[in-house]
């Protein structure tokens, strides 16, 4: 086998040569990032259908693709941790033993690229040659895959440079499971649709991904690397590996102040990171570092310290608009990628909630003409744009420092529309850490199953927490005790509704008002009164300038604590903790009963009566 020159590293070739072996590709294609590259392989997917050119003048180099129905989001039931030992994956993984697994893998995976070409695709999650970053390796037969991960990651021959002769790399396989028989024509999205293995070696530290092209199940350096890999890395090497935006709050004064923040998928997490202050903060700014995982490391300093590790946003489509976020709409005006949104008539693209009224007809996601009264979503609902971080309007000028950003507070956040107030801020490190612990969500369209029940999803990893839930939880109460001066921990809920069904707040561009609080509490500024679950604001606390129709009952609605249903919310957290109970720390079990007695001896409806 021929390798370029360029490429040194002995266990590189030798793993390329032992899977090429395996998968049996008609030819192997060395990714060098290259521009040109790019357009030959945008070519080659239009050429096959898997792209559609979006008109150049509307949207410049970009495309559009549309997936099988079957492949349109992470398969968490088909998502596995190997960990050597079953309990290491913990029961909120799905665990199969390593041998037994690579045995059914290299079954599949024997001769699954036949008929294609297997790209080696080298990238770096974090800038090239940053203390923080890591390197990974994908080999795919997928095209697609390649091009996004060009968006998503540092992609490119420079990588080898960095890898040397002896560098360290996470080996990433995937396939789409669809070899080619001779003469047997290809189709627009290939996929597996009877078998889908989303698989973690943690000790090994690899990945393998069969069966599917979609999103976290095929871009391998988001989800399974810088979460599920990266978390067993952050655990075993003392920093932490999270499913966190990061952005940068700068005030009039040209104070900046970073934070990093948990939300569960599809809870708005990518209008957060490019939020746009209301008009009347004038001179307050909100930057963009990340819209989705952030890998933080104490620094020499001792303070804490965050890179995103990614280069393009994989954001959700539908609800995107130049209202609910114009950084976002001008990120994706040229060299983005689509996929399942639906089509102009002009060779545009569109989706729901991206204008007030729909177009008169459409090209549906699945390929279909469309019209109003077709009676159901033209895009899917987990339709998603991929697009490179540098074209959004909002982006940190320090997205690129090597030495990350320092972190003052981390928000953790979930979609519900009762129980839990706008915003708190926990009483210490290790009441933060319960509350992110017990975090709950009404589920979304980000992976398959059932939407808008309450699951627990502890920091927002539930399904990106490499190993056991119970040791993650152990492993932040341990890093916090490492660190002198913590980051303050504060709880949010955009989402909460009163009786009618309506959403209480506006959200939105409005989050900046209790972003400032956040910032000022964190910076030792704000005031607060003590609630039965943290410290929270007055309503004159928060600046409502602009927003005078958000009345003190407003405010009380949306801030209040219930004893009642905080009863059947602690009970629930139970349920977790009692799955998790091997290995539980008992501290939060010590924090729980805390929370019960402070909730017993406030009145029953805690509404902030102390200011009435
Ligand atoms: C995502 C997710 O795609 O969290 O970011 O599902
Ligand atoms: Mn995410």
């Amino acid at each position: 086998m021929e390798f370029p020159e360029y490429v040194k590293s002995e266990k590189l070739r030798n793993w390329v040569q032992e899977m090429a072996e395996l998968c049996k590709p008609d030819k192997i294609h060395w990714c060098d990032g290259s521009e040109a590259e790019n357009k030959e392989l945008c070519d080659l997917l239009v050429e096959t259908g898997t792209f559609i050119r979006l008109n150049p003048e509307k949207r410049p180099n970009s495309f559009l693709s549309r997936s099988d129905p079957s492949d349109v989001a992470r398969v968490e039931d088909r998502t596995f941790i190997c960990s050597l030992a079953k309990n290491d994956a913990g029961p909120t993984n799905n665990w199969m033993d390593p041998k037994e697994m690579k045995s059914i893998l290299n079954g599949l995976f024997d001769g699954c690229m036949r008929g294609r070409t297997m790209y080696v695709i080298p990238f770096s999650m974090g800038p090239l040659g940053s203390y923080i970053s890591h390197i990974g390796v994908e080999l795919t037969d997928s095209p697609y895959v390649v091009v996004n991960m060009r968006i998503m990651t540092r992609m490119g021959k420079a990588v080898f440079d960095v890898l040397g002769e002896d560098g360290d790399f996470v080996p990433c396989m995937h396939s789409v499971g669809m070899p080619l028989e001779a003469g047997q024509k290809d189709i627009p999205w290939p996929c597996n649709k009877e078998h889908k293995y989303i698989v973690h070696f943690p000790e090994e530290r690899s990945i393998w991904s069969y069966g599917s092209g979609y999103g976290g199940n095929a871009l391998l350096g988001k989800k399974c690397f810088a979460l599920r890999i990266a978390s067993n890395i952050a655990r075993d090497e003392g920093w932490l590996a999270e499913h966190m935006l990061i952005l940068g709050i700068e005030s009039p004064k040209g104070e900046k102040t970073y934070v990093a923040a948990a939300f569960p998928s599809a809870c708005g997490k990518t209008n957060f990171a490019m939020l746009i202050p209301p008009d009347n903060f004038e001179g307050w700014k909100v930057t963009t570092v990340g819209d989705d995982i952030a890998w933080i490391k104490a620094g020499p300093d001792g303070k804490l310290y965050a890179i995103n590790p990614e280069a393009g946003f994989f954001g959700v489509a539908p609800g995107t608009s130049d209202k609910s976020n114009p950084n976002a709409m001008k990120s994706i005006r040229e060299n983005s990628i689509f996929t399942n949104v639906a089509q102009t008539p002009d060779g545009d693209v569109w989706w729901e909630g991206m204008t007030k009224t729909p177009p008169e007809s459409l090209i549906d996601w699945q390929g279909n003409q469309w019209t109003p009264d077709s009676g159901k979503p033209a895009a899917h609902p987990n339709a998603r744009f991929t697009a490179p971080i540098t074209q959004c309007p909002s982006v940190d000028s320090e997205f690129e420092n090597p030495n990350g950003v320092p972190i003052k507070a981390f928000i953790f956040g979930g979609r519900r529309s009762d129980v839990v107030p706008l915003v708190y801020q926990a009483f210490n490190w290790n009441y933060g850490v319960y509350m992110a612990a017990t975090m709950g969500s009404e589920t979304t369209a980000a992976a398959a199953g059932a939407v808008g029940k309450v699951r627990r999803d502890p920091m927002a990893m539930l399904p990106f927490c490499g190993y056991h839930m119970a040791d993650y939880f152990n492993h932040w109460l341990q890093f916090g005790r490492t660190l002198s001066n913590p980051p303050r921990i504060f709880g949010v809920n955009w989402f909460r509704k009163d009786k009618d069904g309506n959403f209480i707040w506006p959200g939105f561009g409005e989050n900046m008002r209790v972003l400032k609080w956040i910032v000022e509490r964190a910076n030792g500024q704000a005031v607060s009164i003590e609630s039965p679950l943290g410290w929270v604001p007055r309503y004159d606390d928060l600046d409502w300038r602009g927003l005078e129709d958000f009345t003190r009952d407003h405010f009380h609605a949306i801030m209040g604590v219930d004893r009642e249903t905080w009863k059947n919310e602690i009970l629930s957290h139970d349920e977790l903790f009692i799955k998790l109970y091997d290995r539980l720390p008992k501290e939060l079990i010590f924090i729980r009963e805390l929370t019960l007695s402070s909730l017993w001896r406030s009145p029953e409806h805690w509404g902030l009566a102390t200011e009435r």
